[in-house]
């Protein structure tokens, strides 16, 4: 009865991983999920309020323009100088139901069947099914954890051939955190141009960097790179407004027309009282943004030397995001196991810990571990994983 194309099509490993763990938590065990990339804020009040005012008001009874409304696209505008610095036209802006949405309407809107993807190990799960669903084919780019997990140019002219059409680039990325230097994306861009290779820079994370990191985005670098990237971020990670799914598309206007175009077919507008709160967000959710990304710093700086001290465990600190991605090779091997979501449910089933295991992402060897989580929890955690692991 169904098509192929959902047949075929894996389920979100990291959703899943998230519902086991509920489901074991309402059955009455003692669960501690580290599982989803959500922050653990509600979403700051001034935001929420604008939202109730555009119900009250009634203007949150009706549809938007499909690419979201002209005062939400003004924000995203003056956010692109602020935080890329460089200016943008209105027609370069489309909002969607979500970040998910944006890329998911990228793909679909510049590939051909058989069109080949770069995308670099290990990845976020969605990637990969995406692209198929844009009958495109996922190339892996070998991520090595010696190099915190970055691709080098050597790598994607390795890969190149006539089919290779796009190059992604999570950063910070989920699962890892690593985060790019400016040097390392000039790299990239210049092979990119050289190459005609477009690239789509998921950029969801970029507000969450620690520690004096600085992000840059590979668009921000020069005009040349940025007639063929498409950038993708939002307010779900940054402003703790994952429910109210709303995410931005900004690139080559017709790219970003084409992906209108779709977007229109497939949701009309993202839900209009999203799009209020997510001009509030932009317009004055700064200082509660910061505060939550201290918070994250924080957890990250306690728990990352915790976790290192975990017999068989071992993890890079990251500097974006808010994951870690232990290394458990060793872990495994100590407690029998040779594979890694075998390792995950029972550690879930003995001590009541929800870990996503890195297959998932691309990775046999890795856990990712997300600190959205209060610092109290998060210690308990890695109290019970110690306690699993010494057993
Ligand atoms: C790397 C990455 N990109 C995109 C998204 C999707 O964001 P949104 O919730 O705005 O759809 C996520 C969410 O987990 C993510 O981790």
């Amino acid at each position: 009865m169904l098509a192929d194309r959902v047949k075929y099509m894996e389920e979100s490993a990291t959703l899943a991983a998230a519902a086991k763990a509920r489901e074991l938590a309402a059955a009455g065990r003692d669960i501690i999920s580290l599982t989803l990339g959500e922050p653990d804020f509600t979403t700051p009040e001034a935001i929420t309020k604008a939202a109730k005012e555009s119900i009250d008001s009634g203007k949150a009874s009706f549809y938007t323009p499909p690419s979201g409304l002209p005062a939400l696209k003004e924000a995203v505008q003056d956010y692109m100088s602020q935080y890329y610095g460089y200016p943008v036209q209105t027609s370069q802006v489309l909002v969607t139901t979500g970040a998910k949405m944006a890329l998911a309407a990228f793909f679909l809107s510049v590939l051909n069947q058989g069109d080949q993807v770069l995308l670099p190990t290990p990845y976020w799960v969605s990637y990969v099914e995406q692209v198929i669903l844009a009958q495109g084919q996922a190339v892996f780019v070998e991520g090595k954890e010696e190099r915190n997990f970055k691709i080098e140019v050597r790598q994607l002219e390795e890969l190149w051939n006539e089919r290779v059409k796009v190059l992604l680039l999570n950063n910070p990325s989920n699962p890892t955190g690593n985060l790019y230097t400016e040097e390392e994306l000039e790299a990239i861009a210049n092979w990119a141009i050289q190459r005609k290779v477009l690239i789509l820079a998921d950029d969801i994370y970029g507000r969450l960097v620690y520690n004096q990191a600085e992000f840059v985005s590979i668009a921000s670098l020069s005009p040349e790179i940025r007639k063929q990237t498409v950038v993708i971020t939002g307010v779900s990670k940054t402003y703790a407004m994952t429910g109210w799914r709303i995410g931005f598309a900004v690139g080559p206007q017709e790219i970003i027309q084409a992906m209108g175009k779709l977007t229109s077919q497939l949701t009309s507008n993202p839900a209009t009282v999203a799009q209020y709160a997510a001009i509030a967000a932009l317009k004055g959710g700064q200082e509660e943004a910061e505060k939550m990304r201290l918070a994250f710093e924080e957890r990250l700086n306690t728990i990352y030397p915790l976790l290192n001290q975990v017999p068989g465990f071992h993890v890079t600190k990251s500097q974006g995001a808010f994951y870690l991605f232990p290394n458990v090779e060793e872990a495994m091997k100590l407690k029998g196991f040779s594979k890694v979501s075998d390792f995950t449910n029972d550690l879930l089933e003995t001590v009541g810990v929800a870990l996503v295991s890195g297959d998932a992402f691309g990775s046999p060897n890795h856990v990712r571990l997300s600190y959205a989580t209060d610092l109290d929890t998060l210690k308990e955690a890695i109290t019970r994983l110690e306690q699993y692991m010494n057993v």
